[in-house]
């Protein structure tokens, strides 16, 4: 379910033409619904309430601090992996007691600086990590709540570089560890082992790993308990998917329905870290058509934003579907499926100006024929989308909008030439 809908074979976002907002504020541009972002947090809320969790919506997929701003009004708290985002979530005005803070590499800097907050949970990822948490926080004589994040050693089906439950995987601490570290550091002072941490990869479309996941903290938990620790709430990430094609991605109520039964009764506070599930189709990016072009059997259609706006399709082979945002009849209705089986259509790559091969946004896509100055829909673009865009070949980072019902909001300007060398030394 999203807000993007064509209406007389126009593209709109909520009640916005997008061709409107591009004329406006130019391409590329990111566009998210304000709408859409209220509905995947109310209805995973919604589908969890039985255990009344505690949303921690995660930063690093979409962390435009307007965006925090109203999910922190609809109640959201937020999950961190870096003092950039901390910083981010208090300007936006989030509770820090609603906020858990994972992340491998914490430095100390980082750390204070989320003591002095007062974060609900620190999710620690290793031994090393939590004597350092122990030192900081003995030194400033201040109590913190602290989640081990254990590696179930679960595969989630995913892709490589987005897998972060198996072992090899530098995340968490093996679980088969897990009870060694609570004996060494589990009746500290100042850092309370209360809780249990999982993040198994991005997206999981299925909820089979999580329910194996879950199964394995439970018996962990209950050893632990057995042994004397408290352990009150259980935080099991981000992962859920989205609608990257249609009908791919269980919806909140599919992974409520498998864990759900799972934790009832269990005394476990349930922390969730949804990203992508949010943000990820309450986003789109809108760029425009530069030329056409053939190369050997190849058409290519070049496009003002590149790699650098959105890194996903080159990095992870990533899957995104694209359209013209103004179609003839004959387009109009088509479903975000790969691959589009409708008369008239060409194979195409889009690719944007970047000087690398790796620089694509779709390849062997089915596309409409477009002409210079059209524009073209990246669907799904919410989440991991700016957020991991760069200036790379010194390219001015795109404009970020919000649509609220007829409403426009620039949130992020389109970055200038000036931008490019601010931080530099003349
Ligand atoms: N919690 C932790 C500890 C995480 O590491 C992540 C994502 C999340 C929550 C949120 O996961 P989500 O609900 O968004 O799946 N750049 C990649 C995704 C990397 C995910 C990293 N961790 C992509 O574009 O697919």
């Amino acid at each position: 379910m999203d807000h993007f809908q064509y209406k007389n074979n126009e593209l709109y976002c909520e009640e916005v033409p997008v061709g409107q907002i591009a004329g406006q504020v130019g391409t590329p541009v990111y566009i998210y619904s304000a709408a859409t972002l209220k509905h995947h947090f109310q209805s995973i809320q919604a589908a969890f309430s039985e255990l009344d969790p505690l949303i921690c919506y995660s930063v690093k997929g979409c962390s435009n601090i307007n965006i925090l701003r109203q999910m922190s009004q609809w109640g959201s708290g937020f999950d961190v992996v870096s003092g950039g985002e901390l910083f981010r979530v208090l300007k936006a005005g989030g509770g820090a007691d609603k906020v858990v803070y994972a992340g491998v590499g914490k430095t100390d800097d980082e750390i204070r600086a989320a003591i002095e907050a007062g974060i609900a949970y620190f999710n620690i990822e290793s031994e090393a990590e939590l004597e350092n948490l122990i030192d900081i926080a003995t030194d400033m004589k201040r109590e913190v709540h602290g989640a081990l994040r254990i590696n179930p050693d679960v595969d989630p089906e995913t892709h490589r570089y987005t897998t972060t439950g198996k072992k090899e995987t530098k995340f968490g601490v093996d679980i088969e560890r897990g009870m060694a570290v609570f004996e060494t550091y589990g009746r500290n002072e100042y850092v309370k082992l209360t809780a249990i941490h999982l993040h198994i990869g991005s997206p999981v479309n299925s909820t089979e790993p999580y329910v194996q996941a879950i199964e394995k903290a439970l018996v962990f938990i209950e050893t632990l308990r057995s042994s004397g620790f408290t352990i009150d709430a259980l935080d099991l990430g981000g992962g859920f998917g989205a609608d990257y094609v249609t009908g791919q991605a269980p919806n909140a109520s599919v992974y409520a329905a498998a864990i759900v039964p799972l934790l009832r009764g269990r005394g476990l506070k349930l922390i969730l870290e949804p990203g992508r599930s949010i943000s990820g189709n309450a986003g789109v990016f809108i760029t425009e058509v530069l030329y056409t072009k053939r190369g050997g059997e190849k058409e290519f259609v070049i496009v003002d934003g590149a790699m650098n706006d959105l890194i996903r399709p080159m990095l992870y082979d990533a899957f995104h579907f694209i359209w013209p945002i103004k179609v003839t009849d004959a387009f109009a209705t088509v479903k975000r499926t790969d691959p589009v089986d409708l008369p008239g259509l060409k194979k195409t790559e889009v690719v944007g100006g970047i000087c690398e091969s790796s620089d694509y946004l779709a390849k062997d896509r089915m596309l409409p024929p477009v002409q210079r100055g059209e524009k073209l829909c990246v669907f799904t673009a919410g989440a991991y989308g700016f957020a991991m865009s760069s200036q790379y070949n010194s390219r001015p980072r795109a404009a970020e909008v919000l649509v609220d019902g007829s409403e426009v909001q620039v949130i992020r300007r389109r970055e200038t030439y000036d931008d490019l060398i601010e931080a530099e030394t003349m």
